[in-house]
């Protein structure tokens, strides 16, 4: 794939290639992601914890995801850009949930939005979906809905809440979704809802059963290290890699050692 669409995103899961996603939120970081091949970028609302330090997603506002998203943008030359839309900025109805939606595609450059939930925002999504931009649904753990939840634990584990997951992810493919997001519901849950859909289903700590694997790129290059959930793989330990260089930089101005004769003019 030269670059990435929603359509080639459902051509992989029917041809059985799984689908490559990471979260990026800025040009720097999205660059080396993109060059690397990944399938699919998420300018993610996490964004409010990882960059902005924030203890959930709720504060991020839409012009910071806009600012976020414009930046990833101006990097990629071939992953889809998929775009988070905020809290705050879909709920109310639907006509705010399009005007979100619509600056986002227009003030970022990004090729598609993001929100989370099911039945509750179908007509935000529906009317999303009319007016031509591609959704991708979040099912699971939602992190927009914490205060409800109480924990971060691994959902739909009962019987009633898988039921109404399975349901929920029926209608964002009936209603036109490309693809679904879900984060950390049991595994055995997550290849059923996979099984029963033809767009791709996208899992964070959602096990080996779905259609391609979505982390957040800070903790799995370990620039991040208190968080360690299960679903973690970390590929680099960047938080104590970092920490060696920063030292020893202070240690080499301190000691006249930076710069040398050969780094000045
Ligand atoms: O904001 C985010 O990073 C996400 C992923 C974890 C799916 O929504
Ligand atoms: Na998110």
């Amino acid at each position: 794939y030269k670059r990435i669409t929603t359509k080639s995103l459902v051509e992989m899961k029917a041809l059985g290639e799984k689908i490559s996603m990471l979260t990026a939120y800025d040009f720097s970081m999205a660059k080396i992601i993109d060059g690397a091949g990944i399938d699919v970028i998420l300018v993610g609302d996490s964004a409010s914890n990882v960059m902005a330090g924030h203890e959930t997603t709720l504060p991020i506002t839409l012009d910071q995801m806009i600012y976020h998203a414009a930046s990833v943008v101006r990097a990629v030359d071939r992953a889809l850009v998929v775009v988070d839309l905020p809290f705050g900025s879909y709920q109310s109805d639907p006509k705010e949930a399009l005007r979100s939606a619509i600056r986002i595609m227009k003030e970022s450059g990004g090729h598609a939005v993001k929100l989370e939930g099911g039945k509750e925002i179908k007509d935000s999504v529906k009317r999303i979906l009319n007016a031509g931009i591609p959704v991708m649904g979040h099912l699971g753990l939602t992190p927009q809905s914490i205060y409800k939840f109480g924990t971060y634990t691994v959902r739909a584990k009962e019987d009633a809440e898988a039921e109404k997951l399975k349901a929920d992810a029926l209608m964002l493919e009936k209603a036109g979704c490309f693809a679904l997001v879900l984060e950390k519901v049991p595994a055995k849950l997550a290849k059923e809802v996979a099984e029963s859909l033809t767009i791709p289903v996208i899992g964070i700590g959602a096990g080996n059963g779905v259609d391609g694997q979505v982390l957040v790129v800070h903790d799995m290059i370990g620039m991040t290290h208190e968080f360690n959930p299960r679903f973690l793989r970390r590929y680099l330990d960047l938080y104590s890699e970092m920490t060696k260089a920063f030292e020893q930089y202070r240690d080499d101005v301190k000691s006249r050692d930076f710069p040398s004769d050969e780094e000045q003019y």
